[in-house]
């Protein structure tokens, strides 16, 4: 009876710790940027002025237009086209990433976490000390971009439609480029 009861509980133990590693390994999920704005204002508002927050817009019939001809794209509905979504929404394809524009309205474009990693973890411990530790935190998936340490080339390389070859000015020049994301202020607190 007990050497049963030992076996149940292990049995129950193990899936534990089995369920917990896998999440550990699949990383944070996606919150969207209005999960941001709350507490990073300045940076959100700077943000909506750039094209990455109308980035989806672009995926539309008829709009850019003379762009899409240029790069070689017929002007039609983009909308639910997996080979643009990854490049054009947030977290397209990953946990708790955009899916569609039904279900996930709140991903569209290219939002703080396409360059700042998934934030349902890193957002938690924001919130709770200000002070926090930027290592804590980019261990729980933050990314602070810089020239040695960022994703941009996923979606900036010469696997975009709108690379350097089309046009001159899609030319990704990374020490320029990381200074444009949004309007820069310094942090209050030591991390
Ligand atoms: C509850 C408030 C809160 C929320 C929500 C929040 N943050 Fe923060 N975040 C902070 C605070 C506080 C700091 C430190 C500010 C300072 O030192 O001036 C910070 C710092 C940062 C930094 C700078 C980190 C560094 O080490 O350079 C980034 C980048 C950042 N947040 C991105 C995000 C993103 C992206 C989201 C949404 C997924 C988010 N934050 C949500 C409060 C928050
Ligand atoms: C998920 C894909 C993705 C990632 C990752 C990404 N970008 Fe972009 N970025 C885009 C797209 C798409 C646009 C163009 C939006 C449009 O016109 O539809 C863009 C536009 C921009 C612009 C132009 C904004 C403007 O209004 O002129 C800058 C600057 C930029 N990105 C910088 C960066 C930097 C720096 C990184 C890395 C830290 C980065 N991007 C990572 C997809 C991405
Ligand atoms: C590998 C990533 C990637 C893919 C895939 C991608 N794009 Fe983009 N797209 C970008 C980036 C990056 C930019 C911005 C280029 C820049 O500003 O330098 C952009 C810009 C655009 C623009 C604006 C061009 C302008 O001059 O204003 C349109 C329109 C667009 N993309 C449509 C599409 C469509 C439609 C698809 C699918 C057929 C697609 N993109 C697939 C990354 C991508
Ligand atoms: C295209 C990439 C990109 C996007 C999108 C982006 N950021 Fe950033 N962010 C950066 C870079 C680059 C830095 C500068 C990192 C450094 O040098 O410390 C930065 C820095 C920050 C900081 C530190 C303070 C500051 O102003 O530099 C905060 C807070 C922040 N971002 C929040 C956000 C929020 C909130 C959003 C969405 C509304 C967002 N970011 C969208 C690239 C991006």
């Amino acid at each position: 009876m007990v050497q049963k009861w030992c076996s149940v509980l292990l049995t129950v133990l193990f899936i534990i710790t089995v369920s917990s590693l896998a999440g550990t390994a699949e990383g944070a999920d996606y919150v969207g940027v209005k999960k941001c704005k709350a507490c990073h204002i300045k940076q959100y508002k700077s943000w909506q002025k750039t094209t990455m927050a109308e980035s989806f817009e672009n995926l539309k019939q008829g709009v850019k237009v003379e762009e899409k001809k240029k790069a070689g794209l017929e002007d039609k509905d983009y909308t639910a086209d997996a080979s643009c979504l990854k490049c054009h929404t947030t977290g397209y394809g990953q946990p708790g990433g955009f899916t569609s524009i039904a279900d996930t309205p709140n991903l569209a474009g290219v939002q703080c976490e396409s360059c700042h990693g998934p934030g349902a973890d890193f957002r938690e411990i924001m919130k709770k000390n200000k002070e926090f530790k930027r290592a804590e935190a980019v261990s729980a998936g933050l990314i602070v971009p810089s020239v040695e340490n960022n994703n941009c080339m996923d979606c900036h390389g010469s696997d975009s439609p709108f690379n350097e070859k089309v046009d001159a000015k899609y030319k990704f020049d990374i020490v320029e480029r990381l200074k444009k994301t949004h309007e820069h202020f310094p942090l209050k607190y030591k991390h």
